[in-house]
């Protein structure tokens, strides 16, 4: 089925979606996704959410960043202004951890609502921000077992250019770059 994405936008973080933002880490509680959230920013969320969309924000500015971060924004691909679909955030810049994992551009989509064409559109909006904020391509890193993450990539015009051991692991990682 083609599917619609005309009430589906990319948006800043925002604390009028505070509860929706609770339901979808219960949903990623409940489906054993939990892992992929970091247990000091969930005490935040649940504790302080504006602290933590205001962690985002200046994030997003490179205020405050833990040494070897660079500054990153994020962004949260919605539905009707209320649903949250999944989550991209986006590196200003590349320094070499992120050249070996991790790339310009991360995103997830929430667990229910995987397979229905949101983590592509996710990309292609984050993609358009790039593109927005000045940069003329992107590195984008992902497990070659990951065939959801590299088939996104791949609709994406991703063009592979490395693969290798991902240090202290025995994963193979794949790095793609998209020419924007
Ligand atoms: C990767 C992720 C964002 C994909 O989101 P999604 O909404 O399911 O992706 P889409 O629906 O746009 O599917 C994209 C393609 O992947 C394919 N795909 C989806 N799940 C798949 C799976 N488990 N195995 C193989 N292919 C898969 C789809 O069939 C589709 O390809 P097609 O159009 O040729 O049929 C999602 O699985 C996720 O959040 N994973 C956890 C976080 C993560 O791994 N992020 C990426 C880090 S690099």
């Amino acid at each position: 089925m083609l599917q619609d994405f005309t009430d589906v936008q990319l948006i800043n973080p925002t604390c009028d979606l505070h509860s929706e933002f609770i339901d979808l880490v219960a949903e990623y509680q409940k489906t054993g996704e939990y892992r992929l959230f970091d247990q000091n920013f969930l005490t935040l969320i649940q504790e302080n959410f504006a602290a933590y969309i205001q962690y985002l924000e200046d994030n997003s500015k490179g205020i405050d960043l833990k040494p070897g971060f660079v500054p990153a924004t994020t962004f949260w691909l919605v539905m009707q202004s209320k649903v949250i679909l999944g989550e991209s955030r986006l590196r200003h810049w590349l320094v070499p951890t992120l050249e070996h994992r991790g790339g310009h551009i991360g995103y997830m989509i929430r667990p229910l609502q995987k397979g229905k064409g949101y983590g592509t559109k996710i990309l292609s909006m984050t993609l358009e921000k790039a593109r927005n904020m000045g940069l003329s391509r992107v590195l984008l890193t992902c497990n070659q077992d990951n065939l959801a993450s590299a088939r996104v990539i791949q609709k994406n015009q991703g063009k592979l250019t490395s693969e290798g051991l991902l240090e202290n692991s025995d994963k193979i990682i794949s790095r793609y770059w998209i020419d924007l």
